[in-house]
C-alpha cells in the first residue's frame, strides 16, 4: 500500500503522458509554450505500463487517469490503455483532455478500455477561446466532448476555470450547454500552478462566488449521493436533479485530509502532491534494471513522505518548479 504519515492511502494515480500541449491556456501556459522535455527523457510507452503495473499490482492502485500537458498528442495512448486495462484487477481508466483529437480517437480509446473523460472547457465563445487559450480550436473541443459521449465515455465530465474579467461570466451558459447534453460541469478555483507565476489570490474566482452566481438561476442543493470523501467536488443537483453541477474549492477549502493521489511525470518522477516541492526519480532504477520490488520500495518512501496539506494559503507558500502541465492534473 501507499501510505503516508497522516493516514492516508494513495489509491488513485494520475499519469502524465506529456508535457506538450497544442493549446495556451493563460492559467497554465506562457503563449510562446515551455521548454518541452528532451525525448529521451520522456518515458516510453512500455516503461509507463510497467510502472502503472508495479502500481496496480504491488501497491494497490485501483484508478489510473492519464493526463498531461495534452495525453491525446501520444500516438501511442490507445496502446497503454489497452495494457492497462489488461491488468489485475482492472483499475478505473480515465483521461483528462483538451478535447482537441478526441472526435477522431473516442472510439478507439474506448475499444482500448478507457472509461471516462474529462474534457476543459472554459468557454462557449470562439473569441474568448481564442483569448484564453491563444488557438481557435473551440469547435474541435465541443466535437470531442460529443464524440467521448456518443462513444459510451461516460459520464462526461467537464472541468471549467474561470478567470476574472475573461470568461467569469460564463457559468450559467457552461452549465445550461453541459446539462442540456449530459455532462458533467465542474468548477475548479484556480490554483497556482501556472508557468509563467501570474496567479493572484485577489483574481482567482472563488467557489462561493460561483455558487452564488449559479443560485441566481438555479436551486442547488447539497447531493446526497455523492459525499464528498476524497472526491474534490462539492457536487449539488440542479433544480432537483438529476442534473448535477460540481465546485473544487482547492484554494479556499482545500480536501487534502482525504487525498488519495500520487501523480508520476511523463519523465517519471512521483510526486505526492500537485504542489510538493520534492520528487523521488523512478526513472533511474527503472532504466538501470531495478526490480519491481525495488522501484515499489522507492515509491512507497516517496509517498509516505507525503505533507499533510498543499500550504496555498500559508504565507511562506512557494509554488512547485514545476508548472502543472508537467505535473499532470
Ligand atoms: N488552476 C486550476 N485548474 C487548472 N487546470 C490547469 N491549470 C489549472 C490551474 N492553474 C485544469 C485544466 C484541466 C485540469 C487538468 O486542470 O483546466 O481541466
Ligand atoms: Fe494545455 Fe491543459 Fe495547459 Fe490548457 S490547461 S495549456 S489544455 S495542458
Amino acid at each position: 500500500m501507499l501510505a503516508d504519515s497522516y493516514g492516508r492511502i494513495a489509491t488513485d494515480m494520475r499519469v502524465s503522458l506529456t508535457d506538450r500541449c497544442n493549446l495556451r491556456c493563460a492559467y497554465c501556459m506562457p503563449p510562446e509554450g515551455l521548454e518541452w522535455l528532451p525525448k529521451p527523457e520522456v518515458l516510453t510507452g512500455d516503461e509507463v505500463t510497467r510502472l502503472v503495473r508495479i502500481g496496480v499490482e504491488l501497491l494497490g492502485i485501483r484508478e489510473v487517469r492519464f493526463t498531461g500537458g495534452e495525453p491525446l498528442l501520444r500516438r501511442d495512448l490507445a496502446a497503454i490503455v489497452s495494457q492497462t486495462a489488461a491488468l489485475a484487477p482492472r483499475p478505473d481508466i480515465s483521461l483528462t483532455t483538451n478535447g482537441i483529437g478526441l472526435a477522431r480517437t473516442a472510439a478507439t480509446l474506448r475499444e482500448a478500455g478507457l472509461d471516462r473523460v474529462n474534457v476543459s472547457l472554459d468557454t462557449l465563445r470562439p473569441e474568448v477561446f481564442r483569448k484564453l487559450a491563444l488557438r481557435d480550436r473551440l469547435p474541435d473541443v465541443l466535437d470531442g466532448l460529443e464524440a467521448a459521449a456518443a462513444a459510451g465515455l461516460g459520464p462526461v465530465k467537464v472541468n471549467t476555470v474561470l478567470m476574472r474579467g475573461i470568461n467569469d461570466d460564463e457559468a450559467e451558459s457552461l452549465l445550461a450547454y453541459c446539462l442540456e447534453r449530459g455532462y458533467e460541469l465542474r468548477f475548479i478555483e484556480q490554483m497556482p500552478l501556472d508557468a509563467q507565476h501570474g496567479w493572484k489570490r485577489a483574481e482567482m474566482v472563488t467557489a462561493d462566488e460561483i455558487y452564488q452566481q449559479l443560485s441566481q438561476a438555479h436551486d442547488l442543493s447539497p447531493d446526497a449521493e455523492r459525499i464528498r470523501g476524497a472526491a474534490p467536488a462539492e457536487t449539488f443537483l440542479v433544480d432537483g436533479g438529476p442534473g448535477r453541477v460540481g465546485i473544487i474549492a482547492s484554494v479556499t477549502r482545500p480536501f487534502c485530509g482525504a487525498c488519495d493521489r500520487v501523480r508520476l511525470t511523463a519523465d517519471g518522477q512521483v510526486r505526492n502532491c500537485l504542489f510538493a516541492r520534492e520528487e523521488s526519480d523512478l526513472r533511474s532504477p527503472l532504466r538501470g534494471g531495478a526490480t519491481d520490488e525495488e522501484i515499489a520500495e522507492r515509491w512507497r518512501v516517496a509517498v509516505a513522505g507525503k505533507l499533510p496539506g498543499h500550504g496555498i494559503n500559508d504565507p511562506s507558500f512557494l509554488q512547485p518548479d514545476r508548472p502543472m502541465s508537467a505535473i499532470g492534473g
